[in-house]
């Protein structure tokens, strides 16, 4: 008998299957758990969106778009990027539409990347970026962030990996799982490094909409970025349109017309169905973003006070809808943090460790749940704290 295994790809076989599903199988298996688990909106889709999908099968629109994306929905993308985030783009050839910023993450590697090129990326992040770079042969290297920073990345650090190897720097914030922001100054010293070594950035701002407060600067923005940077955006996030799998990417255009060639061969194009949703959204879904993030914002400002008080330090996340605690003063692993809480109260957050080793001292508690849920995930938490203390 043939071992099956052995078919499968040296480097695929290499990488761990994702920290969140695989304690997310547990949660699915014990009722009646508070899930602050998997980072996903509770909202549905606003109605006018969903609406506008409809309205798109109802007209026959079922077939495949261009493999940019439909026109129409680049010029919305370009307006929108242009008039929030201060970088133009032209729609004929200088943005992609993608099934989600997943995809369009995976398109930028696979289309830049040279077998062991380096990508920096700040660490705790996305359980998808290390894997990604290895998928599209390159070579990960993670910048630790400290809480004390905020979560930010500092200009030594990222200085302190740069190697001649070094190609991408890739950067998302706010981030997740941190909520870490970047101030304009910040972003300038990063920009600086990134210039002196010739990197290319890819910039995943998928929460920028979940800002709470100072401005969100885009690193595309600043003097002499724009041609270095491809700007990775979606809908997921912004307007709770996660299963529309939407996403968009926004580059020069030889870069562009890169990604867009390993799009046409493995995707050919994102769903109509959810790009009508996307101009939709463009165009008239501002403010059912705000009052999402109004709840956010409220949620973010209770669940943080209530972490802090009961004894686990956490940092202000300023954007996306996740709180970052620290558990390091209790002398357990963050799963076995996690697990614990799970068993005994039925609140599920995920073991920091699933974000790279620098998390392994967090744990991520998404606030994207209703606030009474939260209420009660807070007090069973306090009350677990309690029991652990007592020994
Ligand atoms: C930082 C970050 N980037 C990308 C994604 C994936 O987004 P999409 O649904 O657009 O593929 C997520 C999803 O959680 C995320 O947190």
């Amino acid at each position: 008998m043939s071992d099956t295994a052995s078919f499968v790809a040296q480097h695929v076989a290499g990488i761990p299957r994702s920290g969140i599903r695989d304690f997310f199988d547990i949660v699915q298996n014990t009722p009646g758990v508070i899930s602050l688990g998997v980072g996903e909106p509770d909202f549905a889709t606003p109605w006018h969106i969903r609406e506008a999908a409809i309205y798109a099968l109802e007209r026959g629109r079922t077939q495949y778009t261009s493999n940019l994306g439909l026109l129409r929905l680049r010029e919305a993308i370009s307006a929108y990027v242009a008039r929030t985030f201060d970088v133009s783009y032209d729609p004929k050839n200088q943005i992609i539409v993608t099934v989600g910023v997943s995809e369009a993450l995976d398109l930028a590697l696979r289309a830049v990347l040279n077998p062991g090129d380096e990508v920096i990326y700040h660490e705790p992040c996305y359980v998808s970026y290390s894997p990604s770079v290895v998928l599209a042969h390159g070579k990960p290297v993670a910048v630790a962030c400290r809480a004390e920073d905020g979560f930010a990345v500092t200009a030594a650090a990222l200085e302190a990996a740069v190697t001649p190897r070094s190609k991408v720097l890739m950067l998302n914030f706010p981030t997740n799982p941190t909520g870490g922001t970047m101030t304009r100054s910040q972003l300038e010293e990063i920009a600086a490094v990134v210039r002196k070594h010739n990197l290319l950035v890819l910039t995943d701002e998928i929460y920028s909409e979940l800002t709470f407060e100072g401005e969100h600067v885009s690193i595309a923005s600043l003097p002499g970025m724009a041609e270095r940077t491809i700007f990775l955006h979606g809908f997921s996030k912004a307007y709770a349109m996660t299963g529309f799998r939407i996403g968009y990417a926004c580059g020069p255009a030889p870069l562009i017309d890169a990604m867009m060639k390993v799009h046409q061969y493995s995707m050919l194009c994102a769903s109509i169905i959810a790009q009508e949703a996307a101009i939709e959204a463009l165009e008239r879904g501002d403010s059912a973003t705000a009052e999402m993030r109004e709840q956010y914002r409220l949620r973010r400002n209770f669940i943080v006070k209530a972490l802090n008080d009961m004894g686990l330090k956490c940092h202000l996340p300023r954007g996306s809808f996740y709180a970052f605690p620290s558990i390091a003063h209790l002398g357990l692993s963050a799963r076995e943090f996690a697990l614990g809480l799970l068993q005994h109260e039925k609140v599920a957050c995920v073991p920091g460790g699933a974000f790279g080793a620098s998390g392994e001292k967090f744990v991520r508690c998404c606030f994207a749940t209703a606030f009474t849920q939260i209420e009660e995930a807070m007090d069973r938490m306090d009350r677990h704290l309690k029991r652990l203390r007592q020994g």
